[in-house]
């Protein structure tokens, strides 16, 4: 399968299909050198396969984890382009998850001014979401994606056979994004995590995932108004994975908790708490509804009136912006955790 992103000049293909990480040499020029960006978690076999269609490839292998979106190994992908005389007709090919796909896409944004980059996204994750919509950035001083640009790919290769090497619970983690654009946006791919088996669909669902943020993406590059519905279950989600900052939920399930009190129908979030239980998201939780929204207000997203905007589905397929009061916030959540 294949979606094109029309961003003017900016335009480039995603291609999903499995195999296609063996061919993406004949996809885009690999015949140059190449900086193959990928973590210690990452299967060696992938970086092999990307390396055997490289010209010219360097391998620069992080440790796993987000601990690696910093300065300073920003400052060693740099540097190891530097050492091998990269130029500005070189590319950076990002080969594992979001971490990697963010760093190595900013240090491609930045390197004399921005060189070719390739995305090749081997998680579910990286697969349904970070893909799209042309974020890079890195972490500094402890806090998420502080420095970064908006820089868009030459290409996405995501070949849903890498998914079969991922833990289960990273897996599945991803798949959350996927039940997101399926409540907001598409019924018949929320549908199918009802009636069908993910791991068959998975094309398709990855697929349906990327048109729903290609429609938004498209419309609104650099999120000034219509992309803010992607956030669905991301201003309650992000303050239940700080609040649970010692804890060990992942990103994709902190946002599975935190669109459930935002769906307004109890039919509805029946419907969803019954497929995270198919497919092992969490659907309960104990949290501090006070503390929860104490952090929403310290949150960027709190305005000096003290209103905070969130997106709630008022039924399946739509999202509507809401601007709620404090007290408004706090009722919805906590009756969303009963
Ligand atoms: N740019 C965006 O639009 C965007 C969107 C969402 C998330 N993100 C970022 O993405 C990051 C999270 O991404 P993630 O969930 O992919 O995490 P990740 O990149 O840490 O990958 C998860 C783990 O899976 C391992 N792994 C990767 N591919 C594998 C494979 N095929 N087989 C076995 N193991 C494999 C990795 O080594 C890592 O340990 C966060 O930093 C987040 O901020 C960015
Ligand atoms: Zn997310």
């Amino acid at each position: 399968m294949k979606l094109t992103m029309r961003l003017g000049v900016r335009s480039y293909d995603i291609i999903i299909k499995r195999g296609v990480l063996k061919r993406v040499g004949q996809l885009v020029n690999l015949n140059r050198r190449v900086l193959v960006v990928s973590d210690t978690g990452v299967p060696k076999k992938y970086i092999k396969t990307i390396l055997a269609q490289c010209g010219q490839g360097v391998p620069v292998v992080l440790p796993q984890g987000e601990e690696s979106k910093s300065l300073a190994r920003y400052g060693e992908v740099l540097g190891a382009m530097v050492e091998h005389g990269f130029t500005r007709g070189d590319a950076v090919l990002a080969l594992g998850g979001g971490v990697v796909g963010d760093l190595a896409g900013f240090a491609a944004a930045s390197y004399m001014r921005g060189v070719a980059f390739i995305n090749c996204p081997t998680t579910t994750l990286s697969q349904i979401d970070s893909s799209i919509g042309g974020k890079t950035a890195i972490n500094l001083n402890g806090v998420k994606n502080t420095v970064g640009a908006f820089y868009q790919p030459a290409l996405v290769a995501a070949d849903p056979d890498t998914l079969k090497t991922l833990p289960e619970r990273h897996f599945v983690n991803g798949l959350a994004e996927a039940v997101k654009a399926g409540i907001i946006a598409d019924e018949a791919l929320f549908e199918l995590f009802e009636t069908e088996d993910v791991c068959e669909n998975i094309e398709e669902i990855i697929y349906r995932s990327l048109v729903m943020k290609k429609n938004v993406v498209e419309q609104d590059e650099r999120e000034s108004g219509l992309r803010a519905v992607l956030n669905f279950g991301h201003t309650l989600g992000h303050a239940i994975e700080s609040a649970n900052h010692l804890g060990d939920l992942y990103h994709g399930e902190c946002v599975a908790l935190g669109m459930l009190p935002m769906i307004e129908q109890p039919s509805l979030r029946r419907r969803v708490r019954a497929v995270y239980k198919k497919l092992g998201l969490p659907s309960r939780i104990r949290y501090d509804g006070d503390a929860i929204c104490e952090f929403i207000r310290h949150d960027k997203k709190a305005g000096a009136d003290g209103m905070v905007t969130v997106v709630r589905a008022p039924r399946l397929g739509e999202a509507r912006l809401d601007r709620l009061t404090m007290d408004e916030l706090r009722a919805i959540v906590k009756e969303g955790v009963r």
